[in-house]
């Protein structure tokens, strides 16, 4: 995804600093400063290329919110405001002026990094009209649970949710979700990619399966052997744009072999759930994965979630040993149940279908809650904060 350019502007040196720092660590922005001194009300005043973002730092009784909220009108560049907190006078000129978010002193960082990458996903999403939202589920190391969780978390999406849902498997040679879901499709990902440039809404069915639930798989049936590194990223960029106008969710089962096609999906993703089992080898894998998607794919740490699953209380490895390792302040747990597991796989029939009160079906249903809730979350957050104070006033 491209880099967001943010421009911070203030009046104060301190505040610039600091805010600078704050996005110091983050590679997905671009960020130049702007010190507000040139007698203007318009932060932006005689600026050359606009930014994609204006981070403006407000102090009570400064003029250039108050200028921007005179002048805020449709097309201009999206704003986010830094603001004292309890100061209902700023909230509200921030929202006059059509401000993404007025985030006070006392938030935390990672509430401005998570409004900036929100907003880098909403500016630079492909440029499609895309309505769903996509989550990678993979593994640091083989055996973990990703693809039974994927399956099964998209299963919930639909059954429970009753949002629509496809399932994509992108291993190419070794994909095992038709066997998860008990269908043999004798059509899938390698087709759908060669057609996709001319495929229109209707048609992207023609490449799926669908499962008795309504979920519906887009899997490689393993007739011959891709490389994945033969398939042109206008092909995965055409076939994605369709199953996103036609998806709620897109749930993708990635292998943990990093290659261009897997990289194009996590770049991608919404939201990647990185699978891990409570053991050292396995955790270390994992940290080795994570550092490569924060690192060579550049991709937000916000976006990465990460779930211990099989989790027990009583194993040596603790959560907070798997905090402390991975970094990871939150972790989902998904409880061990053996026997349902297996009675799953080998029968080819979804956890919740088997039984809707087991433990494990449970901590699925929680995972997927962790998912919709956070499709609710973006636009409510600034109203949420800025009304109490404003309505005080
Ligand atoms: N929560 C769980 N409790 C018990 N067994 C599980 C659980 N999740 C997965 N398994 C077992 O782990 C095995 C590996 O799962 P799989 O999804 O194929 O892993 P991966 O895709 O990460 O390689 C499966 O055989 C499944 O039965
Ligand atoms: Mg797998």
């Amino acid at each position: 995804m491209a880099k967001l350019r943010v421009l911070i502007a203030s009046h104060s040196e301190l505040a610039t600093d600091h805010l600078t720092r704050c996005l110091a660590d983050h590679r997905e922005f671009l960020v130049t400063t702007r010190l507000l001194n040139n007698g203007h009300a318009d932060p932006l005043h005689g600026i050359g290329e606009a930014p994609d973002l204006l981070l403006l730092h407000h102090d009570t009784g400064r003029p250039e919110l108050q200028y921007l909220a005179d002048h805020s009108q449709r097309g201009q560049v999206p704003l986010v405001v830094c603001g004292p907190d309890d100061e209902p006078d700023g909230m509200r000129l921030a929202m006059q002026a059509g401000a993404r978010d007025y985030l006070p002193g006392s938030a935390p960082e990672s509430d401005l990094v998570s409004c900036l990458v929100r907003i880098q996903e909403e500016t630079f999403r492909n440029g499609t009209s895309r309505t769903g939202r996509l989550i990678a589920v993979m593994n640091g190391k083989g055996g973990s649970g990703a693809s039974f969780l994927a399956t099964n978390l998209a299963h919930g999406l639909v059954v429970d949710a009753k949002k629509q849902v496809t399932l994509v498997d992108l291993d190419l040679q070794f994909g095992g979700l038709c066997r998860y879901l008990d269908i043999s499709p004798d059509i899938g990902l390698l087709q759908a990619l060669e057609a996709a440039k001319q495929m229109d809404d209707v048609s992207v069915d023609a490449y799926t399966c669908e499962h008795s639930s309504g979920l519906r798989l887009l899997a490689a049936p393993s007739t011959h052997i891709t490389q994945p590194d033969e398939i042109p990223i206008d092909e995965l960029d055409a076939l994605l744009k369709v199953l996103l106008a036609n998806n709620d969710y897109l749930v993708v089962d990635a292998p943990n072999r990093l290659n261009t096609v897997t990289d194009f999906f996590l770049e991608r993703a919404d939201q990647i759930i990185l699978v891990v089992q409570q053991s050292l080898p396995n955790i270390q894998d994992a940290a080795r994965m994570l550092q490569l998607l924060t690192g060579e794919l550049a991709i937000p740490k916000t976006r990465v979630r990460v779930v211990v699953n099989r989790f027990t209380k009583n194993s040596l490895l603790e959560l907070g040993d798997i905090r402390k390792a991975l970094r990871q302040d939150d972790l989902i747990t998904i409880p061990n149940q053996y026997k349902l597991a297996a009675e799953s796989i080998n029968s080819g029939i979804p956890v919740a279908d088997i039984s809707k009160s087991a433990l494990l079906t449970k901590g699925i249903r929680e995972l997927q809650a962790v998912f919709e809730a956070r499709a609710e979350e973006p636009a409510q957050n600034f109203l949420a904060r800025a009304l109490p104070n404003i309505l005080r006033s």
